[in-house]
């Protein structure tokens, strides 16, 4: 996806080139020197790990202002989406790039029910784990073993079976999600209602048993829409520009949604929403006060970080975190709960957020922070918070890999390297090695 409003060129100096590079301007004035020919040209490539000077792509699913803390999907602030979508109509406006009409919705919606069910030989792939299995490995395995079922539909670029597949995968992860937890438990697996919206039927599956009707809390459906609504996407996080390079060798749709769920496992990316509650239980059983917690985050030698905190891109404050605290501090007066991890959390961000150490790096509050106790107060086991951020960052995922196979300028993924290793030797042979 090339060719957007030039506004100006950079000159770069080099082994004596003087070359211009155009400057693409985005329509948030976010500027990127466009560098695609400076290695043809120069024989010189850039260097930034970690990605953090470069723009991977050109994408028109979401923007992010991490100084003016400003999240956008699709152009629509995630305040407004989080008070008046839900998270099947934030996913088609995702993946489709526009709010849906009545029909469309009804349409989508009915799809996804639909299709949420699973093979019973691939119910059957469940009683082979461990019942120490972490739901993660789980999902991201049944993910990628659903193209097994549509071998049919594996051609990433025929775009004959693209929307049901979007469909299958919305409508299959939340079973195969609940699922996993159910295999943890030991509890009969619950099929999932088809009379139930997106939210209400995930909760059924994971919370109902066969000895008795389960009464559906119509808080707790609200508030898991909202925290999928505020996961759907993010731009081009470490899960998304996963799923983008895999996606970018034309994999298909599942299995290259598998590899975007193994990066959101990770502890500095999804996995802190697990992180942050474990590390609020140490903290509680270690009988420490959040002074002296953060002390010890500071003093860096037990290599411990205030999980939760900070991030690459927000420098000022995250969005969703301010929602989720809000949100998080109404479900739990709305249910009754009081929960003395909310107290702590809170003591750590203020003492947190008064350190200098934390105000000189930008550290603030992140999506992690306080979505764990929201999940505690509806009965998700820690275990299962980052299946909860896969759930919700699904459509974005989806969003961003429809994006790239669907742009005719998309190449294979393949970032160069500065090779540091030894320069040519030769093959010694075993008995002359010393
Ligand atoms: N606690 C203590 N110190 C921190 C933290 C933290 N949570 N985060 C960053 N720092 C320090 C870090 O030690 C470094 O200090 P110094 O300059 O003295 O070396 C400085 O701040 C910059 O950190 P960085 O690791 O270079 O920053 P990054 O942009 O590479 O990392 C991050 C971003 C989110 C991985 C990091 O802030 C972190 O590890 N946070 C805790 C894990 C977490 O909450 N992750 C969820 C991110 S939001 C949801 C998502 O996207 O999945």
């Amino acid at each position: 996806m090339r060719g957007e409003a030039v506004a100006e060129n950079a000159r770069i100096h080099i082994g004596g080139h003087d070359l211009e590079f155009p400057v693409v301007v985005g329509t948030e004035n976010e500027r990127g020197i466009d560098i695609t020919n400076l290695r043809a040209k120069t024989g010189v490539v850039t260097l930034d790990p970690a990605f953090m000077n470069t723009a991977s792509t050109v994408s028109s699913v979401t923007h992010l202002d991490g100084e003016k803390g400003i999240l956008r999907y699709r152009g629509i602030p995630i305040e407004e989406l989080g008070e008046k979508s839900t998270f099947v109509e934030t996913a088609y406006l995702l993946i489709y790039g526009k709010l849906p009409t009545r029909p469309e919705l009804d349409g989508f919606q009915r799809l996804l029910t639909r299709h949420s069910m699973i093979h019973e030989d691939m119910r059957r792939f469940f009683d082979g784990y461990p019942i120490t299995a972490h739901p993660m490995a789980i999902l991201s395995a049944m993910v990628t073993s659903l193209s097994s079922f549509y071998p049919y539909a594996l051609n990433a670029k025929d775009d004959q079976y693209r929307d049901i597949t979007i469909a299958r995968l919305m409508g299959k992860l939340p079973t195969i999600a609940a699922f996993s937890y159910k295999k943890n438990i030991g509890h009969p697996f619950i099929y999932p209602r088809n009379d139930l919206d997106y939210c209400a039927n995930f909760l059924h599956m994971m919370f109902a048993v066969p000895a008795e009707p389960y009464k559906m809390n119509e808080v707790a459906v609200r508030a898991l829409n909202l925290l999928l609504i505020l996961h759907a996407d993010h731009e081009q996080n470490c899960s998304t520009s996963t799923v983008r390079m895999v996606g970018s060798a034309h994999t298909n749709l599942f299995a290259s949604i598998s590899a975007g769920i193994c990066a959101l496992w990770g502890p500095l990316h999804g996995g802190a929403n697990q992180e942050v509650v474990e590390m609020l239980e140490d903290i509680g059983e270690r009988g420490l006060t959040a002074k002296q917690f953060i002390d010890q985050v500071k003093d860096k030698k037990a290599g411990l970080r205030l999980m939760g905190f900070g991030h690459r891109v927000y420098k000022n404050f995250d969005p969703r975190a301010k929602i989720i605290k809000k949100a998080c501090d109404e479900l739990l007066q709305k249910l009754g709960i009081h929960d003395p991890m909310l107290d702590l959390a809170l003591e750590l961000e203020e003492t947190a957020l008064r350190d200098s150490y934390f105000v000189e790096r930008k550290l603030y509050p992140n999506v992690d922070f306080y979505s764990g106790i929201i999940y505690r107060a509806l009965g998700v086991p820690t275990q299962m918070f980052t299946v909860l951020f896969a759930l919700g960052r699904l459509p974005g995922w989806i969003a961003h890999w429809k994006e790239m196979i669907e742009d005719p300028t998309t190449k294979i993924g393949r970032p160069r390297q500065i090779y540091m290793g030894p320069t040519q030797t030769h093959y010694v042979p075993l008995e002359q090695r010393q």
